[in-house]
């Protein structure tokens, strides 16, 4: 979704903003701004396309003020054009704007200043926004006690209905930025002699690692050397500084041609990462630093109730089978956008869990909030640090996979999975799982990063199957049981990369409309495990062959398939059930990545997708 970076120091703004767009296009954007004042102007240039279009226009101008802002604009009023794309200028030409959000009283607002004498050059709710705070910032009285320009905002923003993280600059106050958020994301970063804003730390990590996360309701008021937050009401914020743990060369591409290619590859890093520390020492269940509720509280739990969207919906369904499975307890998982309308009924003993690499999905937010509304304690499984979702739960765990830069989430995903398993067995061992098959489940948890080392070794093997099955525009993905939402992953990773449309289904769901679907032209990939389901699934790939569909395969290595039923093979070692769903999603990891690589796609930036969706 949009992005926003904010300068104001001793060095020339521009570069610096523009660096810092780079570092937020992974989110997903359309255009693209950046803007200085100097002079005692203010110069602008924006473009619809990519920061590397803006870069170019950019160069033609003289951009030497040292202070600035910049914007990733991802559509929502008003189509992809130059006009649309933030910042934008009041009519008066006093107050510059980039905003992230839908403001959703706009055209009452808009009528009001059409009274007034304000004029629109564009179809953004922004553009109104950036008008009414000039109507305010006119009207505002100097005063003693506050700037004029923090007091102007306050004022705006208690008539606006909606969703916004706001950066402003006026023009007689140049050396200042205020920003403001409700419901979007915005860090502020304090520098040496410089202070920076942004809606992701990667964009200003590269300038500071000392950061504040402004909460909703709050704005801070920037200038080079200080920086001071208020709340929406007036009222006094002592901010908190908080570090970030990672470096900028972290979030770079390191010898890799694309960061989802770095991001697979790192998965079992990124596993070991995520499990650190997370044992008991009796080695026989796993360990939380910051659920925040008593091992007492949680036995007592009757039910989970876990929320989240895209990929992070897949591991929640994941996590749901292997609680329900080692732990007996019922589990409900839920897209997070239907939860917080659907008033759904909750038994009173239930825990609620919302899972979100960001921490931002906007969707996710508002469930955790739906939830704690009506009385219920939220953990979060999250892995940006100091994210909203992080913030507002009641407690939670961190995945420690570091920065995902690539919009197809992987390392996010396995590690969710991950502790998806730590947590399964963390409820099973206060039921009836016992001391020694406790001290097994963890020992399988601790091989998983060997195990999806051992498949990784294969994607010379899976590049060439690729390169065969790139051709197709639509393919099936069929699994059973904990392996079913892996197919829907494997499916989601398709679609979102290559653009070649994909469903996952259920193996044997398969008979029930989608093998309408099976022809030549329609491959299918099956997840075959030995165990209890093994001849139930070769039976659904005999309906498929039968139909003359061709088949990829990815079994585990004991299954033995009948001579020429698949057409191509991904062995994957066996493995504990918890560990499985891990080891099983590389392939189709590897495979999505290499397919739309193959057909040259724009891996990193697949179009119309963000990385974190925070309208609604
Ligand atoms: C977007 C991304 C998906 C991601 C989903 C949830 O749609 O494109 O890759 O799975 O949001 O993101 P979250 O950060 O909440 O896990």
């Amino acid at each position: 979704m949009c992005g926003i970076v904010g300068y104001v120091g001793k060095l020339k703004a521009a570069p610096l903003i523009l660096e810092g767009l780079k570092r937020l296009e992974y989110r997903g954007y359309d255009s693209a701004g950046v803007m200085v004042c100097q002079d005692g102007k203010f110069v602008l240039v924006k473009k619809a396309g990519r920061v590397a279009n803006l870069e170019k226009e950019a160069a033609k101008v003289r951009l030497t003020g040292h202070f600035g802002m910049g914007h990733t604009r991802w559509a929502t009023h008003g189509g992809v054009t130059d006009a649309n794309a933030h910042p934008h200028i009041s009519s008066d030409g006093q107050i510059a704007l980039i905003h992230n959000g839908v403001i959703e009283n706009y055209i009452s607002m808009k009528k009001f200043l059409l009274t007034k004498g304000y004029q629109f050059v564009s179809e953004t709710d922004t553009e109104v926004l950036g008008n009414l705070l000039a109507y305010h910032y006119a009207k505002e009285p100097a005063n003693a006690e506050e700037s004029r320009f923090v007091s102007a905002v306050r004022k705006t923003l208690l008539h606006v209905e909606g969703t916004y993280g706001i950066v402003v600059m006026a023009l007689d106050a140049p050396g200042e930025l205020v920003t403001a958020r409700k419901g979007s994301p915005l860090i502020l970063g304090i520098g040496d002699g410089e202070s920076l804003v942004a809606s992701d730390v990667s964009a200003i990590v590269s300038r500071t690692q000392s950061v504040v996360y402004l909460n909703d309701g709050e704005i801070a008021h920037l200038t080079p050397s200080s920086f001071s937050i208020t709340t929406l009401a007036a009222g006094e914020v002592s901010p908190v500084i908080d570090k970030v743990t990672w470096s900028i060369t972290d979030a770079e591409l390191n010898g890799y041609t694309h960061f989802m290619e770095k991001e697979i590859f790192e998965q079992p890093a990124a596993l070991e990462n995520a499990m650190r520390g997370r044992f008991s020492e009796d080695g026989s269940t796993a360990n939380f630093g910051g659920l925040n509720i008593t091992p007492a509280e949680f036995r007592n739990m009757d039910r989970f109730m876990f929320c989240a969207c895209g990929t992070a919906l897949h591991a929640c369904m994941v996590t749901e089978h292997l609680i329900e499975r080692f732990a007996r307890v019922p589990v409900e998982c839920d897209y997070a956008s239907e939860f917080r309308y659907r008033n759904m009924p909750l038994f009173s003993n239930t825990l609620f869990f919302v899972m979100s690499q960001s921490g931002e999905t906007i969707d996710t937010l508002a469930a955790m909030r739906e939830a704690k509304r009506k009385g219920y304690k939220v953990l979060a499984i999250n892995n940006v640090v100091g994210s909203t979702i992080a913030r507002e739960a009641d407690g939670g765990i961190y995945q420690h996979v570091g920065p995902e830069v690539g919009v197809a989430s992987t390392k996010a995903f396995t590690s969710q999975l991950l502790i998806g398993g730590l947590l399964s067995l963390y409820i099973a061992r206060m039921r009836d799982m016992s001391f020694s098959d406790g001290v097994q489940f963890v020992q399988a948890l601790k091989g998983a990063p060997d195990h999806v080392r051992t498949v990784l070794m294969q994607a010379e093997h899976i590049k060439g199957i690729a390169k065969r099955y790139a051709k197709y525009r639509d393919m099936l993905f069929l699994g059973r049981l904990s392996l079913f939402p892996i197919a829907l992953e494997g499916a989601l990773k398709l679609k979102e990369i290559s653009y070649i449309h994909a469903e996952g289904y259920p193996a044997a769901e398969m008979k029930h409309g989608p093998i309408a679907l099976i022809s030549e032209e329609c491959p299918a990939v099956f997840f075959v495990s030995s165990g209890e389901m093994f001849h139930k699934v070769i039976n659904s790939m005999q309906e498929i062959k039968a139909r003359g569909g061709r088949i990829i395969a990815i079994a585990t290595e004991s299954c033995q398939l009948p001579d020429g039923l698949a057409d191509e093979v991904i062995i994957i070692p066996e493995c504990h059930e918890a560990v499985l769903p891990i080891v099983a999603t590389i392939p189709v990891q590897l495979l999505s990545y290499y397919i739309a690589v193959e057909l040259k796609r724009d891996v990193d930036k697949p179009r119309n997708l963000a990385k974190s969706v925070t309208v609604e």
